[in-house]
């Protein structure tokens, strides 16, 4: 291969890694779209014509971990301590009295960032390149998130070249979702009556810890750099000086980012972004004041939980005073009752309020929620509002409290309160509310992934008793889609063909599409990685399921339960009679000689690709991980080994060949 290619190769690696830094860092993209992805078009096919020359860093490379059956644990070089929290600007000015008095004659002042609402990450460059990605988990160790993190665009996975790049990098920041994405997601879900996500907050973290890097590639999620860490030498004397030496190696720091002569500025600063906060496409839900110098940083030291030169002023959350004009009570897919208020519309954090969740019973009877009551609604970083508390002073004459409802509102069978629990349920198991809650989870986009069998056509089929089950949608015909209100030939055809698709649906997808309680999307991807087939997960007992790491006792008994019941296996058995072949590309289960060893593989291999390794290590019940720590326990290496085999070699990894590997893996005693 010419070395021209070569080149071309590198060439286009650096355009594409300046213009992702103009466009998704600075926010100033330079060329088109359609030139950037010409560019891009252009890399990827002759990495693909010249597999040699794909490198883990490669643009192209983004999303090429596979999906991950866990996340390996990795211990935090320095712990990643907390912030102390106030909602006073007296607190804050207290802060201020005890900086002044141990630092003495000492000059300082203040950095004031925003505190966004996301999750700390930890990332690691190695002469350049990212090597490791860490949440903060419990500040003393984390979860290896590295190759989720590689999907988020703002991410650089090799920083800007310069003249004084340091050897070793350690980043701290945070990794939020954008508003616009995550109402987006939520229009999403609510479109496919999915309950919907609390906030961006929670929403950024279950996408960072999917199993899946494709997935979370799709959610869209962002960076900024706030700190760099203790592991890699200071890029300059105060901290401002180190914001502004990361935005230069490429790294995305905010670019609100202020400074403040005394605490009274800060309080102003804070005063104002309380403010002008809803400009923002992210969520904040405070203001951070640091000491900018760090020579006087480590004279104040910290607490052991919290740094003492550092305290963040929490806006207070957002309250209205509204009516409760009546309470609905809702059926959930597995029976629960929820009630909820419908409220006279009130403006509340930019945004129109007409109904807040009242969560369960007990919270409804603590409360003591009534309707027409005045109530006071709080949106604290959620999305969904809550009631506070009621105004009792102003509580009409003969109003009278909301009862616990003994019988479903929707088939009228008795209730029953879970054991142990708070929940209100309907336990009959043909009750249509449930069945309509659970055929919309069933068509939701990431379980069966049915297109145009809404909610409206979902109520119809259960009405009429054309559906009484799921597997009744896989026997629907034309005529029968026909004779009901406003379906057309193009609209029926539509679904029947979308139905038709739905057949060929991993097994994962389909264990999560079953509703089974306590199983969602993350629990099914596990349950079918590791027992790649339906027929012996319908057989495993409570035992088996629980033997399955991240199972718990409370699922393995309702997966048991769930395929012991002769109704449920029913329509799992007539499922598989309609044609689904629910199935998934998984170990082997005899062969497990790799299990309990942890691999990490580096470089090109001769006879495998990435993901041929990968799978041949899984069968064999080995895990594969991202990156070298402590833990891993064979690096295989191939051509052009980077910077993991130096990592290896200094953590005493042992270091296979591709040769060695085979070797290894036929030879299960020595292991
Ligand atoms: S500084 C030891 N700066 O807030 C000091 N934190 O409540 C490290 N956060 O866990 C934190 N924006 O995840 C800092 N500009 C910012 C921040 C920020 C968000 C988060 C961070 C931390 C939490 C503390």
């Amino acid at each position: 291969m010419s070395n021209r290619i070569r080149k071309r190769v590198e060439t286009l690696r650096l355009t594409i890694r300046q213009h992702d830094h103009l466009y998704y860092v600075q926010n100033t993209p330079e060329i088109s779209d359609p030139a950037y992805d010409r560019l891009f078009a252009e890399l990827k096919d002759l990495e693909t014509e010249h597999p040699e020359l794909v490198s883990e860093n490669s643009p192209t490379q983004r999303v090429a971990g596979s999906p991950s059956r866990t996340f390996e644990s990795v211990t935090h070089s320095s712990p990643m301590l907390s912030v102390d929290n106030t909602y006073s600007d007296d607190e804050l000015r207290a802060f201020d009295d005890r900086v002044a008095k141990q630092l003495g004659d000492s000059d300082y002042d203040y950095v004031v960032e925003l505190k966004i609402d996301g999750l700390a990450i930890c990332l690691r460059y190695a002469a350049g390149d990212l090597s490791l990605a860490v949440t903060r988990g419990d500040g003393q160790t984390g979860d290896d998130v590295t190759a989720n993190v590689r999907t988020i665009r703002s991410v650089p996975l090799t920083l800007l070249p310069g003249k004084k790049m340091p050897q070793e990098l350690e980043i701290r920041g945070e990794i939020y979702m954008p508003k616009s994405t995550f109402d987006e997601l939520n229009r999403l879900r609510q479109e496919a009556e999915e309950s919907l996500l609390a906030n961006p907050r929670t929403a950024a973290a279950g996408s960072l810890k999917l199993l899946d890097p494709g997935v979370t590639a799709s959610r869209n999620l962002a960076f900024f750099a706030y700190a760099t860490g203790p592991l890699s030498a200071a890029l300059g004397q105060t901290h401002w000086d180190t914001l502004a030496r990361l935005r230069a190696l490429g790294v995305p720091v905010n670019p609100h980012v202020q400074r403040a002569a005394t605490i009274e500025e800060a309080i102003a600063l804070c005063d104002a972004w309380n403010v002008r906060r809803r400009e923002l496409d992210y969520q904040i839900d405070g203001m951070v004041i640091k000491v900018n110098q760090l020579s006087l940083r480590d004279q104040l030291g910290s607490t052991g939980r919290a740094p003492r030169w550092c305290i963040a002023y929490k806006f207070p959350a957002e309250q209205a005073e509204t009516i409760v004009e009546s309470i609905d009570v809702q059926v959930g897919k597995s029976g629960i009752l929820t009630p909820v208020a419908n409220l006279t519309p009130v403006q509340l954090a930019g945004t129109t309020v007409k109904r807040a969740s009242l969560h369960n019973f007990d919270e409804l009877q603590r409360l003591d929620v009534r309707c027409h009551d005045r109530v006071v609604i709080e949106k604290a970083g959620e999305i969904i509002p809550k009631v506070i508390r009621v105004k009792h002073a102003e509580r009409p004459a003969q109003t009278t409290a909301f009862a616990i409802p003994q019988v479903c509102p929707s088939c009228g069978q008795a209730t029953q309160r879970d054991k142990d629990g708070v929940y209100i349920r309907c336990v009959n198991p043909q009750c249509p509310a449930q069945l309509k809650e659970r055929l919309r989870y069933f068509v939701g986009r990431d379980q069966m992934d049915i297109e145009n069998l809404g909610a409206a056509l979902i109520d119809q089929l259960v009405d009429t008793a054309l559906v009484c089950d799921f597997s009744d949608l896989y026997t629907l015909d034309k005529a029968q889609l026909l004779s009901l209100e406003r379906m057309a030939e193009k609209s029926v055809a539509n679904i029947l063909d979308a139905i038709e698709r739905s057949k060929t649906r991993p097994l994962s997808r389909f264990i999560a599409a079953l509703g089974i309680r306590h199983i969602g999307g993350q629990s099914a991807q596990i349950l079918a990685n590791h027992f790649g087939g339906l027929n012996i997960l319908m057989a495993a007992s409570s035992a088996e399921f629980e033997a399955v790491d991240q199972i718990g006792p409370t699922m393995g008994e309702s997966l048991a339960a769930y395929f012991c019941d002769p109704q449920s296996r029913g329509v799992v058995e007539r499922l598989l009679a309609a044609g689904l072949n629910p199935a998934e590309p998984a170990p082997s289960r005899q062969d497990r000689s790799l299990a309990g060893k942890t691999f990490v593989v580096t470089g090109t291999l001769e006879k495998y690709t990435r993901e041929g390794i990968k799978e041949a290590i899984q069968a064999s019940g080995g895990k594969v991980a991202g990156s070298v720590s402590r833990k891993t326990d064979y690096l295989v290496v191939g051509k052009n080994p980077g910077s993991k085999h130096a990592k290896a070699l200094e953590l005493g990894v042992e270091v296979l060949s591709e040769k060695d590997f085979e070797e290894k893996c036929n030879m299960p005693a020595e292991l």
